[in-house]
């Protein structure tokens, strides 16, 4: 076989076989195709597509590139969760707690945040001593231990998906659904969770910008999960403007220690709580969402989902006094406001920009491998649809200087349009895909 001739099939709109895939997918983990050719033939299925047959293969020779992790050796039965990134996006932290203080273990590998979308391993390396790269055997001991581990992915987990993410990164070529579907399907398979809820951004601050593509990848990754075996759910979330009020990693850590005592801003815990309650579901803890919810919202006002939080901190070497007292967190030495330049309603809080800028003031990295600064972001204090007054706080800005602060304010305020008429509110959910059976 040749890469040159498969490059051709698909550049031709041709369908590889199982074969080729497998093919391919050895000789670029092994080094042996160079990057050029692999980069000519991500662009080629970039522009012509893969058929499903293609892409579950895709999937489970990526996952196969490497070690797949057996969760039954330490718990029955394991979920796990995957947002497709966003902005504000720290679900994580507050709902794997509460749907681990149900009762149903949860063991997740993350990765770190790349481009304007935050990483889960970045916001939680703000607490203090809390350390994220686990062994294989440390991970199962604390799932089997504590119900819930928040690891970063080891080099042995989908290494053919972590060399071409990372050629994809700077060719041009993520924006593939059948490239992102295989990408993120194979590292959940590859870390052994028997049941996935898939939380599916769209929007201005998402891969997918339209409901339409959004529901297309939703589908792919379900249809990928169920052929393999896995139970697989996906919400369909907005990501039009930055989800809860925080933006920023220390900060977005104080926002979910808040949510996880029963406070926060409400769109966020209610996304924590709609997410929490798909996996107590599909991990059959409870046979329906409305018991399922009422379970999550126990485990946030018994204290139970907190004190989970707080032994994951513990468990992983973070300072616990940071989780009882988020102040000690990192705090930016520069903090300002922008108010509103005059009154109206908020027709758009564009999250890709607010995004944008918050990897500008250092909370985000431009490039794999850049350092980040924990302490730095911006807090959002009003959604689409909100009436606002001339002069009512917009941002709280978290900066590393006054320069950098002058440079976010002004394109904070470039990110928000007011209207004279009222505007409706944005949904939090579009839509949930089951697999089908
Ligand atoms: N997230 C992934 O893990 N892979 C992609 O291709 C895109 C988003």
């Amino acid at each position: 076989m040749r890469a040159t001739d498969l490059i051709i099939k698909k550049r031709d709109g041709l369908s590889m076989t199982a074969e080729e895939i497998r093919w391919l997918v050895d000789g670029y983990t092994r080094g042996e195709i160079p990057d050029y050719q692999m980069a000519a033939w991500a662009m080629a299925v970039l522009l012509n597509g893969m058929d499903d047959a293609e892409t579950t293969e895709l999937t489970l020779a990526s996952a196969e590139s490497g070690e797949l992790l057996d969760l039954s050796s330490a718990v029955p039965f394991a979920v796990d969760k995957h947002s497709t990134g966003g902005v504000g996006d720290k679900v994580t932290l507050a709902a794997e707690p509460i749907v681990s203080a149900c009762g149903l273990p949860v063991g997740k590998m993350s990765g770190r945040g790349l481009g304007f979308s935050g990483g889960t391993l970045d916001k939680m390396e703000s607490i203090p001593g809390f350390r994220t790269d686990l062994t294989t055997r440390a991970f199962l001991d604390q799932l089997a231990r504590l119900g819930l581990v928040l690891a970063g992915q080891t080099a042995d987990l989908a290494p053919f998906d972590g060399k071409l993410y990372a050629l994809r990164d700077v060719t041009g070529t993520v924006p593939s659904i059948p490239l992102i579907a295989a990408s993120v399907m194979s590292k959940k398979i590859a870390a052994g969770a028997q049941a996935i809820v898939l939380d599916v951004k769209v929007g201005l601050g998402a891969f997918m910008p339209t409901l339409e593509q959004a529901s297309a990848l939703a589908r792919q990754m379900t249809a990928i999960g169920h052929r393999s075996g896995r139970r697989t759910t996906a919400l369909i979330s907005d990501m039009n403007q930055p989800l809860g009020c925080a933006v920023g990693n220390a900060l977005e850590v104080r926002e979910a220690i808040q949510t996880l005592r029963g406070g926060g801003p409400a769109d966020f815990r209610e996304h924590c709580l709609e997410v929490a309650a798909h996996m107590l579901v599909l991990g059959e803890k409870y046979p329906s969402l409305p018991l399922a919810r009422a379970a999550a919202e126990t485990a946030v006002s018994s204290g139970r989902a907190f004190e989970k939080f707080r032994a994951l901190v513990e468990a992983q070497g973070g300072d616990p006094a940071c989780v009882d007292d988020p102040s000690r967190l990192p705090a930016a030495p520069v903090i300002e406001t922008a108010i509103a330049p005059r009154a109206g309603w908020l027709g758009r809080v564009h999250a890709g920009e607010v995004g944008q800028t918050s990897v500008e003031l250092g909370a985000g990295r431009a490039r794999k491998g850049d350092p980040i600064n924990p302490a730095v972001g911006i807090e959002v204090h009003h959604k689409v649809g909100d009436r606002v007054e001339e002069g009512t706080l917009l941002f709280t800005i978290h900066a590393a200087d006054a320069d950098a602060c002058a440079v976010a304010k002004a394109r904070l305020l470039g990110a928000v349009t007011l209207s004279d008429e009222p505007v409706e509110p944005l949904p939090l959910f579009y839509e949930v895909i089951a697999a089908a059976e």
